[in-house]
């Protein structure tokens, strides 16, 4: 049967998280989570200090210090929205770092980083929380992959493996969690202008600004309600999937 629509408030009762919360996309995906009617947890590294406050402050939620690529960040989310929740329903891993250049000039320190923060700490936090028994049944898990992770982009190896890496991620855990009645699925975000990509080197941003089909450069507010709609009851059959926002790659 098809239930009555509620255009407004589609996630009124829902709780999520959001890494990477304090600024650029994951800011604007906390703002449109309470819009829906979420109760939002944005979650930053400590050093964000005052601009996770002030997302957090603006969108009414609350504010976690967590480096998602800390050991106990899993558990430490999960003991979180326990306590103070009782559980979570979403989860969006949009904490992501670039440390570009070319495979020829690569060392492991940048290699290893980019891995981490952008696909280990994923994988590893959403175990956590599946395990710990703190998503719950009809959970939402959402990945941040890049137009990147699938056509590449010259000096981004590091980045763009992390980011491919998270489209496998999504493909492997998408049986295992539909067990459990939690799905997963990713955006592949085209060129966003935020200051991750104001701050990456002119070639490498001029790249990527000409993958896309549809603008110039896409604006945060698109790929965060591409990811609504992931979080939404509108999408409770869809799993699995990577959804590239800001048109089809060129390259
Ligand atoms: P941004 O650099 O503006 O924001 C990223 C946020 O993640 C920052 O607040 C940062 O403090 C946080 N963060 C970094 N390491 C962390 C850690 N270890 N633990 C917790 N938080 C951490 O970046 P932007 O542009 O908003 O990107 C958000 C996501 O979207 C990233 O995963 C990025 O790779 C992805 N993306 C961005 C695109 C773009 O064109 N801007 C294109 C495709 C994907």
């Amino acid at each position: 049967s098809v239930a009555p629509k509620s255009w407004d408030r589609p996630l009124e009762g829902k709780v999520a998280v959001v890494t990477g919360a304090a600024r650029g996309i994951g800011a604007t995906i906390a703002e449109v989570f309470a819009r829906d009617g979420a109760t939002v947890i944005c979650a930053d590294i400590p050093a964000a200090g005052e601009a996770l406050s002030q997302t957090a402050n603006k969108v009414g939620g609350t504010s976690l210090a967590l480096d998602v690529t800390a050991p106990d960040a899993g558990e430490t989310l999960s003991n979180f929205v326990k306590e103070r929740h009782g559980g979570l329903d979403i989860i969006v891993h949009n904490a992501g770092i670039t440390r570009d250049k070319t495979l020829a000039n690569m060392d492991e320190g940048r290699w290893d980083s980019v891995i981490n923060v952008n696909l280990a700490s994923p994988q590893r936090i959403t175990e956590a929380l599946v395990e710990s028994g703190a998503l719950r049944e009809g959970g939402r898990v959402i990945d941040v992959s890049s137009i990147a992770g699938i056509a590449g982009n010259r000096g981004q190896t590091n980045y763009g493996t992390s980011k491919a890496g998270v489209i496998g991620l999504v493909h492997a855990e998408a049986p295992v969690l539909a067990k459990k009645g939690i799905t997963i699925n990713a955006v592949a975000p085209g060129f966003i202008e935020t200051a991750m990509t104001a701050a990456i080197p002119f070639v490498t941003r001029e790249g990527g600004r000409r993958m896309s089909s549809l603008l110039q450069g896409g604006q945060t507010v698109d790929v965060a309600e591409t990811i609504a709609f992931f979080a939404s009851p509108a999408s409770n059959a869809v799993t699995g999937q990577i959804v590239r926002v800001c048109g089809q790659s060129l390259i």
